[in-house]
This record gives structure tokens, C-alpha cells and sequence, in this order.
């Protein structure tokens, strides 16, 4: 506009007009450079909000969720799809329009059918846990948080086919208060874990002293009694739970160690030999080893032996990483009658020799009562008591 109005007044200009209009031209190209500079900003800002935006959705970890909405949705999708994609097979199959249509609709109700194996690692697993003794606990509260638990304590994935079955053994006594935070936990995480497993409690009978090894073994022969399908034997103290979900409760090639980092020890392994706490083994490295000596009477030693089984048959613990393997204990007194075994240090040099004799090939006990209850069967055995001559020693 007062470019135009400046022409029409004509060129017979004057030098002070001349010098006014480069003024006015180089305002003209500061205007349009104040523009591109401000569409450039603009750009920018777009850039940099598309790429916030992809950061935050990462960092809200969008696709996992979209992942588990996906294997979510499976769920409802199947369940109540098949009464009706069922249905028409049973009743007029001529309501069914013409075939090209019901090709994919059998050859869908065929793929369903069949469960895939669950995953190796299970998409529904969160990691690190959040695990904590202060508020109040009751087994009510534990059954109303786990209503696909069956009785016994029970479970199996309904969306997949578990690769193994896993009893989980607890010895016990007197420990009700912990086995209550001990359900609680373990109970969700085994089900994300995708496990196909069977919780056991263990509970020595009597006041006589306690044998932990002992009560494993019965466990091992009580719960192949119960179902023979178990191919995978789970041994874990009732006061240990996992902070991290990614430590798979389930048996490998190797015998498995999985309580690596214990706060009680710093959350490291006290020594290279350790393999106390939870440990895991298939039927056949159970098998293999004669199962767990029947001999350690009071507190400590068995896992020693334990472990020296495992070496002497040519075997090698396994463990998680310990980042990945580490549990909090429910801090408590020791028990009565499970004080520490004198003879343990003596005892666990003679492992080569006695494993043969010892274990599971020699086990005595009287089964007292099998009794199941909503999230776990309890098994009450009466072992007996260490032998007299250990008074001596
Ligand atoms: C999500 O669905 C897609 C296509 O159906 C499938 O390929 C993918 O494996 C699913 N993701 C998960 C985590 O199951
Ligand atoms: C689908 O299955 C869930 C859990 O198994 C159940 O609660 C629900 O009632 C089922 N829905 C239908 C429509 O069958
Ligand atoms: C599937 O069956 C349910 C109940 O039988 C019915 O309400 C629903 O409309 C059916 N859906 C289809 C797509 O036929
Ligand atoms: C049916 O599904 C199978 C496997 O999922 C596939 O190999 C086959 O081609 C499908 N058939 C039809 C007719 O879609
Ligand atoms: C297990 O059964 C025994 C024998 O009936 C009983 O004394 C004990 O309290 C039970 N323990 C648990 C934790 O259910």
C-alpha cells in the first residue's frame, strides 16, 4: 500500500525521497524476514512437540499397554464369541450366509480351539514389586483377591498352555501369620508368571524338632500323590517373598536357586555355595539326586547338603540375575525346637557318602491329615525326632 501511494506519486523523486524509500524497501524485507523467522519458530515447535509427545508416550510405556489391551482382549473375544460362532454348527447351519463367509468363521473357531504355549517370559509381568509387612493381612482378604484360585490353592492359565506344572512346597509350622502374606503375594504373581501350579504346606506335626529337608521330601512324594502330572518341584521358606516378578518360579535346565538376594544379606549371595531359601527342581534332578537328605535335624546345613548333591551328580546350580533375584523377608524370632544344628558343619563333609543311603529312597513318615483349603493344601506329617545318639554329640 505505501509502496503503491509512493509510485503514484511518481519517480520524479527527490534524494530525501529516494533515501526514504530504502527505508521503506528495507523495512518491506525486515517484515518478510521477521515473518520467515517466526514460521521457522513455529516449525520448530511443532518438531519439538511431536517428538515430546513420542518421548512421554514412551515413557508411559503406551505400547506395553496397547500389547497387554491386545492380549487382554483375546479374553472376551473368545469367550463370548464361541457360543456363538459354536452355535451355528449345532442348529441351521442355512441361517449362515453363503460359504466364502463361513470358511474364515470355521477355520477361526479351529485356531481358537487349540491354546498356544504360554510365553517364555509372559507379557503381563511389571518387575520390580513393592513388597511391605505393615498393613494388616487375613486369608479372607487373600481369597477375595484371587477368586480363580481353586481349592487347594490351585491354578492354570486359562489363556495358554503352561510348558510345565509346578508344585510349590512349604515347610511349616507355626507360621500362619507369614503364609497369609506369603498367599497374598505369590498367588498374583505366579498367575501373571503364567504358571500352571499347586501350593503345598508342608506342617511338621508335633513340638519335636524341626527338619526342613525332611518335610521337602515328603512334600515331593504327598503332592506326585496328589496329581502326577507335577514335573517340577518349587521349595520355599513361608517368610520369602520375591521383589520381582521376573524371577520365573519354574524349573530349568539346571537346578534352580532363586532366592540370589535376600535383604538379610544385603541382597547379595553370602557365598557361592548358597542354595537356601527357595530353590527348584524337575522331577528328574530331584530324582537324580536321591532327593534331600532326611538327617538335619534343627536350623541349617540341609542346603549345604543340598547343594553338594547337586555337584556330586554333575550337576550346576542356576540362579536369576541379582538384580532380578532378590526377596524380602518377614522378619520374625527364631522358632522354638528349630535352634541351630550342632552337627550340621560335620555333617555336610560326609555328603558323598551318605547321599546314597539317605534321601529320598530311605523316607519314613506318617501322613496325619490332607486337608484343602481355598489357597492351599495343607499336608500334616509326623517325621519323628532326631535320633538319641545325637545327644552325645
Ligand atoms: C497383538 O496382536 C497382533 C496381531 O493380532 C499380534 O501379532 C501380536 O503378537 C499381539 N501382541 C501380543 C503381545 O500378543
Ligand atoms: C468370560 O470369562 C470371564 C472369566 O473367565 C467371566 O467372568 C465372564 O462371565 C465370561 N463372559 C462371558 C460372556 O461368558
Ligand atoms: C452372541 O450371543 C449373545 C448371547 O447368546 C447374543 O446376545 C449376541 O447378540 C450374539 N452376537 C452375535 C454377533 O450373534
Ligand atoms: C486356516 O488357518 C490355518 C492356520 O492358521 C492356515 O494355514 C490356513 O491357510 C487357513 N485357511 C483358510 C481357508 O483361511
Ligand atoms: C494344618 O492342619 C493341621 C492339622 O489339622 C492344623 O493343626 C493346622 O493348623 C493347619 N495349618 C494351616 C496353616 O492350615
Amino acid at each position: 500500500m505505501h509502496r503503491a501511494r509512493d509510485r503514484d506519486r511518481g519517480w520524479s523523486c527527490l534524494p530525501p525521497c529516494a533515501q526514504k524509500m530504502t527505508r521503506l524497501l528495507l523495512g518491506v524485507t525486515l517484515e518478510r524476514i521477521c515473518k520467515a523467522v517466526l514460521l521457522l519458530c513455529l516449525l520448530h515447535f511443532v518438531i519439538i512437540m511431536i517428538l515430546y509427545f513420542d518421548v512421554y508416550a514412551q515413557h508411559l510405556d503406551f505400547f506395553s499397554r496397547f500389547n497387554a489391551r491386545n492380549t487382554s482382549r483375546v479374553h472376551p473375544f473368545s469367550n463370548s464369541s464361541r457360543p456363538n460362532s459354536t452355535a451355528p454348527s449345532y442348529g441351521p447351519a442355512g441361517a449362515e450366509p453363503p460359504s466364502p463367509s463361513a470358511k474364515p468363521n470355521t477355520n477361526r473357531s479351529v485356531t481358537e480351539k487349540p491354546l498356544q504355549p504360554c510365553q517364555e517370559m509372559p507379557s503381563g509381568l511389571v518387575g520390580r514389586l513393592l513388597i511391605e509387612f505393615s498393613s494388616p493381612m487375613s486369608m479372607e482378604r487373600v481369597q477375595r483377591e484371587n477368586p480363580d484360585v481353586s481349592l487347594g490353592g490351585k491354578y492354570t492359565p486359562p489363556d495358554c498352555l503352561p510348558r510345565q506344572k509346578v508344585a510349590i512346597l512349604i515347610p511349616f509350622r507355626h507360621r500362619e501369620h507369614h503364609l497369609k502374606y506369603w498367599l497374598h503375594y505369590l498367588h498374583p504373581i505366579l498367575r501373571r508368571q503364567k504358571v500352571a501350579y499347586g501350593i503345598y504346606i508342608i506342617n511338621q506335626y508335633g513340638e519335636d524338632t524341626f527338619n526342613r529337608a525332611k518335610l521337602l521330601n515328603v512334600g515331593f512324594l504327598e503332592a506326585l500323590k496328589d496329581d502326577e502330572e507335577y514335573d517340577c518341584f518349587i521349595f520355599s521358606d513361608v517368610d520369602l517373598i520375591p521383589m520381582d516378578d521376573r524371577n520365573l518360579y519354574r524349573c530349568y535346565e539346571q537346578p534352580r536357586h532363586f532366592a540370589v538376594g535376600m535383604d538379610k544379606f544385603g541382597f547379595r549371595l553370602p557365598y557361592a555355595g548358597y542354595f537356601g531359601g527357595v530353590s527348584g527342581l524337575s522331577k528328574s534332578q530331584f530324582l537324580k539326586i536321591n532327593g534331600f537328605p532326611n538327617e538335619y535335624w534343627g536350623w541349617g546345613g540341609e542346603d549345604d547338603d543340598i547343594f553338594n548333591r547337586i555337584s556330586l551328580n554333575g550337576m550346576k546350580v542356576s540362579r536369576p540375575d541379582i538384580r532380578i533375584g532378590r526377596y524380602r523377608m518377614i522378619k520374625h524370632e527364631r522358632d522354638k525346637h528349630n535352634e541351630p544344628n550342632p552337627q550340621r558343619f560335620t555333617k555336610i563333609q560326609n555328603t558323598k557318602m551318605t547321599m546314597k543311603r539317605d534321601g529320598i529312597s530311605s523316607l519314613q513318615y506318617r501322613l496325619v491329615e490332607v486337608s484343602r483349603q481355598p489357597m492351599y493344601t495343607n499336608i500334616t506329617v509326623e517325621i519323628g525326632r532326631p535320633p538319641p545318639r545325637l545327644a552325645r554329640g
